[in-house]
């Protein structure tokens, strides 16, 4: 679709350069930047190389830079060994122990700071309790938890012991946790007696007993966290309290040294197929991504407070919450709940309280707050903010502007950061010190990235404006290894298009007359719905398990502050629904919502005779998506078994029956 030379509709022309105050105090400057550039572009392992013997603690040094024996599978440090959480906990006791790591406030609104040395504390104790649990090296831990300073614990808990985790976000419903677990062959699971959520508990135990119920074999044990405090049904042969199990355990546990490959984690996201893809990420080469780019583009002092609000239970709170920052010895804040509870002025509320300096967030909440007015944030002191982020899909122009303004004061500047699960770390960011940023650009790779952007037959677009895919032409140390337990999607998904030369994002994107980078959505059929991928077959498929449903197909449609929403077209079994239409939809809606978490519930529903397919088969989706826009059909719709299913398909002919 690419391929289609799309030409890109969207021209901004604002620069907005940094201030010469944030300049002058940049930890990365324009000499700065060019040297890196420079390096990178003579000797590009060599400058990955340079930068791990720098910024990470091994145990045994690497000799090893890059090893493309396997290409695509390449494989970075192969020959060191080191410990993750020894790099993000240990390495700090000595200089700054005592300073807050994490700084955590529930949605209750209680306060608790846990300093490095706690940190460490509790990540021992944890890691210790795991071993007498019978986990060790290559094991693996589902993590399905709130957003409390446990999950960063579980996490570092397991690196410290060589144990791989796997997160799955705690808005997923039981279905799509036993899927995630069964895949990875768990041997124990982390949960919690819930978590709060815009003053409701998510009830994270019964969701996690429903899971397990007759399937997911490989788990031995199921650790539960006391959150909320409300009784929960407990297996005794299965089921134990964190308090219980880390009662009596050392507050030191020597760190396993790992090889750099050895993977650190699994996270699951959605691709084109109905199956949720296992990224593995290594231990080595992903630290050092994590770490660098949060130095070079969250730009971190030793004074800094910073808060990235993404639940640790995505990509970007693995990165910038519980990796990157840490490695760097920063204070960290993590908050629990919902951006709006008890009011739109709790995150304004939250910056405010913890003097909160740099702030890093989806454009899903920054245009879902201004909507509220700028009277909200104007209440609350935001003096202290000096940088602001943004990720997970394109800012619009109109959001960016609002946040420089209003939330930034005028006065900081914008990072719009792409990047992927897959990817790792940052790619494409402005480093806030040097480049000058253009609403909804995410500007330039950083230095070691090797993005383009190419057509069909994989030959750079040089045309501004003339969109294409989006590559990268150079493997970079913290990008995916490989699918779990499927290397052949991997090679295939990733690598097959031009013939395993570059990593194909699955994003399109244009370039303009600087050369910056401007994202113009996916290419597959992936929506991005508040940031968060879904795959429109995973949603597919969760429709047509309903007893009611015999076909769906599903497409994103725009929305002004979720940025796509999910619209459905779904043939029934038997005969449309008539009079019980509205009845039927709500039931589909919290169906899909069981099957995969409540972010995948379809927006919009629509009922038909049947779907409109091609020759061969295939559903049109480029037509449905029109339609779901209200667009003019442009298509050629000749093909079409049934002509008149169009207004069906447009809703404009009354539901059958009705
Ligand atoms: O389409 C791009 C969009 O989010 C996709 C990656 O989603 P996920 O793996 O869930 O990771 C999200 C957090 C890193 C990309 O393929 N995306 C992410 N960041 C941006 C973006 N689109 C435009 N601008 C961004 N800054």
């Amino acid at each position: 679709m690419a391929s289609q030379n799309i030409e890109s509709v969207l021209h901004e022309e604002r620069t907005f350069r940094p201030s010469a105050d944030f300049v002058a105090r940049a930890r990365i400057g324009t000499a700065r930047f060019d040297e890196l550039r420079r390096h990178a572009a003579e000797d590009h392992s060599g400058f990955w190389a340079r930068l791990a013997r720098e910024e990470l603690s091994w145990h045994t040094p690497f000799t090893v830079s890059l090893d493309e024996s396997d290409a695509p599978n390449y494989r970075w440090f192969t020959d060191g060994r080191l410990n993750v959480s020894y790099n993000c906990l240990d390495v700090h006791l000595a200089k700054r122990g005592e300073k807050t790591a994490i700084v955590f406030e529930g949605e209750s609104g209680e306060v608790r700071r846990l300093s490095y040395r706690e940190l460490h504390a509790e990540v021992c104790r944890f890691a210790n309790a795991l071993k007498a649990q019978g986990v060790g090296h290559g094991d693996r831990v589902a993590i399905y938890m709130p957003l409390v300073p446990e999950i960063v614990i579980a996490m570092h808990a397991c690196n410290r012991i060589g144990a791989i985790h796997s997160v799955v976000f705690g808005g997923f419903s039981a279905p799509a946790l036993r899927d995630r677990i069964e895949d990875t062959g768990a041997k124990v699971l982390i949960t919690a007696d819930g978590g709060w959520r815009a003053g409701q508990v998510i009830e994270l135990k019964a969701a996690a007993d429903k899971a397990l119920a007759g399937a997911c074999s490989s788990i031995e044990r199921v650790i539960v966290l006391k959150r909320t405090g409300r009784p929960v049904a407990m297996q005794p042969a299965r089921d134990l309290w964190w308090e219980d199990a880390v009662a009596g355990c050392s507050r030191e546990c020597a760190p396993v040294w790992v090889e750099a490959e050895h993977p650190l984690f699994l996270l699951y996201t959605s691709g084109s197929t109905g199956k949720p893809k296992g990224i593995q990420h290594s231990s080595g080469g992903y630290l050092l991504g994590a770490k660098v780019t949060t130095q070079w583009v969250f730009d971190l002092h030793e004074d800094d407070v910073y808060w990235c609000t993404a639940d640790v239970g995505w990509v970007t709170g693995h990165s910038y919450v519980a990796y990157g920052p840490l490695a760097l010895g920063a204070t960290v804040v993590l908050y629990e709940g919902s951006p709006t509870f008890p009011d739109g002025g709790r995150f304004w509320k939250l910056c405010q309280d913890h003097r909160v300096s740099v702030f890093y967030t989806a454009p899903t909440a920054i245009r879902a707050l201004m909507k509220l007015g700028d009277e909200v944030p104007g209440g609350y002191d935001l003096s202290r903010l000096r940088l602001l982020g943004s990720v997970g899909e394109p800012i619009n122009p109109e959001a960016w502007v609002w946040y420089h303004r209003v939330i930034g004061g005028g006065r900081c500047p914008i990072v719009d950061t792409w990047w992927q699960t897959e990817t790792g770390a940052i790619l494409i960011s402005p480093l806030p010190g040097v480049v000058a940023t253009k609403p909804g650009s995410c500007t330039l790779p950083l230095p070691g990235i090797e993005a383009d952007i190419v057509d069909e037959r994989g030959e750079s677009v040089t045309d501004p404006h003339t969109g294409g895919y989006l590559v990268v032409k150079k493997p970079w140390p913290a990008m995916l290894r490989t699918l779990w337990g499927d290397n052949d999607r991997y090679r295939v998904n990733y690598w097959g298009k031009f013939d395993d030369r570059y990593y194909v994002a699955g994003d399109s994107a244009h370039r303009d007359e600087d050369g910056y980078f401007w994202i113009m959505g996916r290419i597959d059929d992936v929506l991005n719905v508040s940031g968060h991928r879904l795959g429109t077959m995973e949603i597919e498929s969760a429709l047509v398990s309903h007893p009611r449903v015999a076909e769906a197909a599903v497409v994103g449609k725009p929305h002004d502050i979720k940025g796509e929403s999910v619209f459905a077209y779904v043939v029934c079994r038997g005969n449309r629904p008539g009079g019980d239409a509205s009845a039927l939809m709500s039931e589909l809606r919290d169906w899909v919502g069981e099957q995969l978490g409540a972010i995948a519930k379809p927006d919009h529903i629509r009922f038909a005779d049947n779907l409109p397919k091609t020759r061969s088969g295939k559903i049109m989706r480029r037509l449905l998506r029109s339609i779901a826009r209200g667009e003019d059909i442009t298509q050629d719709v000749s093909t079409l078994e049934n002509p008149a299913i169009l207004d069906q398909l447009r809703g404009v002919e009354a539901p059958a029956g009705a």
